[in-house]
């Protein structure tokens, strides 16, 4: 054991990784894990379960417009649109209908993202035979509350891409625009 004289290189070695660990530790940067992620605290207890058994449609809530990058988040006249009758004196709805009547945001928690820097597009990827929203999101429509429970990483993305026959080049999914 040479514990009691460790060389110079060691020691800066050392010294490297301690700074790095109390970097991560500082600013929060300990690596989360990418999946699954446990469920995030929600402003508002939205169930997808009991909305799914209204027969309300993905896309009623989640419309993806041209050029379909990004599905968005229901703004609040959609929610509006039904509560304004339906449930109109639970305390949940009348907090709905405030950020509603201040036409704030529902500042919903993000459960599935990526990087900026990756092209990825959800009307495309819906196109594909067989693939539904819950092959990337699990069964969402039996969910009260969602996690991340599928994997999105690199890894899962170029897995099914070398299934489904679909380029797998860098600058498919990191073209340097
Ligand atoms: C009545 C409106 C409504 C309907 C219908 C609806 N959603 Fe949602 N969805 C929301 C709201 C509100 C959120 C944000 C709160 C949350 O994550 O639970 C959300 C969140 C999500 C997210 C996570 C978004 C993120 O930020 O990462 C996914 C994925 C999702 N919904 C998929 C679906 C799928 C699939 C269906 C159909 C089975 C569906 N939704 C139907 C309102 C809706
Ligand atoms: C297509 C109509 C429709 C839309 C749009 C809709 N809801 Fe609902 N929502 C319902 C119905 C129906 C119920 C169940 C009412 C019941 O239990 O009788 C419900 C129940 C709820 C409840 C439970 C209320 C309680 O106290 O039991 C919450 C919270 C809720 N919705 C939030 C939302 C939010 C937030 C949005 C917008 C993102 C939204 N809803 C959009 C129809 C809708
Ligand atoms: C091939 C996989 C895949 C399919 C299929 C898919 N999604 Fe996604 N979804 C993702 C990925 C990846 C993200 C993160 C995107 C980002 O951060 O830009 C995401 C993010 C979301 C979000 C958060 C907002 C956003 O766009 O970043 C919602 C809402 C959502 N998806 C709903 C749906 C619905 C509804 C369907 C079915 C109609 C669906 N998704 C189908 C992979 C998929
Ligand atoms: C369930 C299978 C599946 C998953 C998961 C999947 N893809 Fe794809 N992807 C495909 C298929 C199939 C195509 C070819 C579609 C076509 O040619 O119309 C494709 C095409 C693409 C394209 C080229 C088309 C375009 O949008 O310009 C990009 C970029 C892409 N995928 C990114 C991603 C990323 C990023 C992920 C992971 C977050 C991902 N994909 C996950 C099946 C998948
Ligand atoms: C089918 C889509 C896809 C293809 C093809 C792809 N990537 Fe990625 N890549 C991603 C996604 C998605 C992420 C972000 C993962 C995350 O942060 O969750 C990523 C992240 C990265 C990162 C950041 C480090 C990391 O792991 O988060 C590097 C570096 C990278 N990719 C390099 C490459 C190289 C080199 C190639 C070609 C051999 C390549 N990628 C091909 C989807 C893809």
């Amino acid at each position: 054991m040479s514990i009691a004289t460790p060389s110079g290189d060691t020691i800066a070695a050392m010294r490297f990784l301690a700074s790095l660990f109390a970097t991560s530790v500082l600013f929060g940067q300990l690596p989360e894990p990418k999946f699954p992620r446990p469920a995030p605290q929600q402003p508002i207890p939205f169930s997808h379960k009991l909305h799914a058994a209204k027969s309300v449609a993905c896309v009623t809530c989640h419309t993806m417009p041209p050029p379909g990058d990004f599905a968005r988040l229901p703004k609040t006249e959609v929610c509006m649109g039904c509560h304004s009758t339906i449930k109109k004196d639970s305390v949940v709805i009348q907090k709905v209908a405030a950020f509603h009547t201040q036409q704030k945001r529902i500042p919903w928690a993000p459960v599935y993202r990526i990087p900026d820097w990756v092209s990825f597009n959800h009307v495309k990827h819906n196109a594909v035979e067989g693939v539904t929203c819950a092959t990337c999101h699990g069964p969402v429509a039996e969910q009260d509350t969602l996690h991340r429970e599928k994997d999105i990483s690199m890894q899962a993305c170029m897995d099914c891409h070398r299934v489904k026959n679909a380029s797998n080049d860098c600058q498919t999914c990191h073209d340097p625009r």
